[in-house]
């Protein structure tokens, strides 16, 4: 097997919580060395929580692993200089400051341009920094509000957000994307350039399927329907309980809006309800009339499903060829062997110093020349004597005066 896709190539990394450090963390499972700046004596932002303050969050784990960390106090001039060193010896800085913040710090694209002509310089950011929200600050549920997906998503008097981090991990991925790409270009045309990332702006790409429904009926506010098919009325389409009636006992079934489909009469074979097929039944003749009928539609993919849990109603489902998906919680996934296994490895046990044993999720993507490591995320400022004398060349005796005054 071949090292990274990205091997040789230099990360400063200067990213905090999710989005950012999951961009970082991509490009590292790809095989870069990214080195993580973070603040002498506290860490980045994420390491902390309030409710186990002396030991790195689950959410650090899993967002920071394949990174080497350094502590550089950026304020103070120091520190400042060590950066710059860096900017010199990376190939990519990657931020997702507040707005401003790495201005503040004199590292602007331009300063770090002037250092280092080739580099390819990646700001995350809640808002486009050419719009009047350039200077808001944002987390993830602000990115999701203001990019369409809540109001796509909930009850029809009722917006809810999406329960895990969407804006973040995807502005975080889609970053990782764009850097590359930069990268190739740098490779041919041997140009560095900016790159620059709002996660509204994303939002408002991955809520792309929300047009059709407003081009279609014109609706506003966005349909918003729950469980139920968003783009148009189809059934069935919905997320339905199944044996033992637990609080995540449930599978989502949906067959295609296309009324050509198969799919609804391979389901009433399933269900033994011939007598509602296409053909056979007029109310359940296409998506849209099953819709107007979903209480008969319903009520016979739920008698069916009284029988079966979960895992087994999925399996005899999709081996019908009927979509249907088990609602899987973090439990469900933690706990099955079939997500550790070498081939599949979406879900990896690392062991952190302070928390032991840790099963977190890896990384999707597979390669056939590659095989993507995990090691555990870093301690705070481990890899300083490493980048700071190997690679800056420092001495110890000058490292020590830094320590002194709280620069590293
Ligand atoms: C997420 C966010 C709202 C957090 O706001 P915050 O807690 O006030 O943190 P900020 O990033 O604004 O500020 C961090 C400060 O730490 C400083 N800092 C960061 N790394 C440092 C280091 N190594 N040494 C010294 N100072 C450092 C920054 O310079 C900044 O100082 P400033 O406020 O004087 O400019 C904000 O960073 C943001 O909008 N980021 C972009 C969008 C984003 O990524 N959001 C999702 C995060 S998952």
């Amino acid at each position: 097997m071949s090292k990274g896709p990205l091997s040789g190539y230099r990360v400063l990394d200067m990213t905090q919580f999710e989005s950012g450090t999951v961009c970082t963390e991509i490009l590292a499972w790809l095989g870069a060395e990214v080195l993580k700046v973070e603040r002498p004596g506290k860490g980045e932002l994420g390491r902390y929580s309030q409710a186990n303050p002396g030991v790195d969050t689950v959410g650090f784990l899993i967002m920071n692993m394949n990174k080497k960390s350094i502590t550089i106090n950026a304020k103070a001039p120091e520190g400042l200089e060590i950066l710059k060193k860096l900017v010199k010896e990376s190939d990519v800085i990657v931020e997702n400051m507040g707005p401003g913040s790495m201005d503040k710090l004199g590292l602007t694209y331009e300063a770090c341009k002037a250092i280092n002509p080739k580099i390819i310089y990646a700001s995350l950011k809640g808002f486009d920094q050419a719009g009047p929200y350039k200077d808001y600050p944002a987390f993830d549920p602000i990115a999701t509000h203001t990019g369409v997906m809540v109001s796509a998503t909930g009850l029809p008097e009722q917006p809810i957000k999406c329960g895990i981090s969407v804006a973040d991990s995807g502005t975080g991925t889609m970053l990782a994307l764009s850097i590359i790409s930069a990268l190739l270009q740098r490779e041919r045309e041997g140009i560095g350039q900016r790159v620059d990332i709002a996660m509204q702006d994303f939002m408002i790409c991955l809520s792309r399927s929300q047009w059709e429904p407003y081009y279609n009926n014109g609706k506003v506010p966005n349909r918003r329907v729950a469980n139920g098919m968003p783009l148009e009325d189809v059934a069935p389409s919905d997320t339905y309980p199944c044996k033992p009636f637990g609080l995540n006992d449930y599978v989502h079934i949906y067959c295609s809006r296309h009324p050509g489909s198969k799919q609804w009469d391979n389901l009433c074979d399933v269900i033994g309800r011939p007598d509602l097929k296409q053909d056979v039944c007029p109310e359940m003749s296409t998506p849209r009339e099953r819709f107007k009928n979903r209480e008969m539609c319903d009520n016979a993919i739920k008698d069916w499903l009284k029988n079966y849990d979960k895992f087994t109603a999925m399996d005899i489902l999709c081996k019908a060829d009927i979509p249907a998906g088990a609602l899987l919680s973090v439990d469900d996934i933690t706990n099955d062997p079939q997500y550790y296994t070498k081939d599949r490895n979406i879900m990896v046990e690392i062991e952190h110093p302070q928390r032991g044993k840790v099963k977190i999720p890896g990384f999707a993507p597979k390669f056939s020349e590659v095989e993507v490591e995990y090691k555990c995320s870093p301690e705070l400022g481990g890899a300083n004597e490493e980048v700071f004398k190997d690679l800056l060349g420092y001495t110890d005796a000058q490292l020590a005066e830094l320590k002194e005054k709280g620069a590293i």
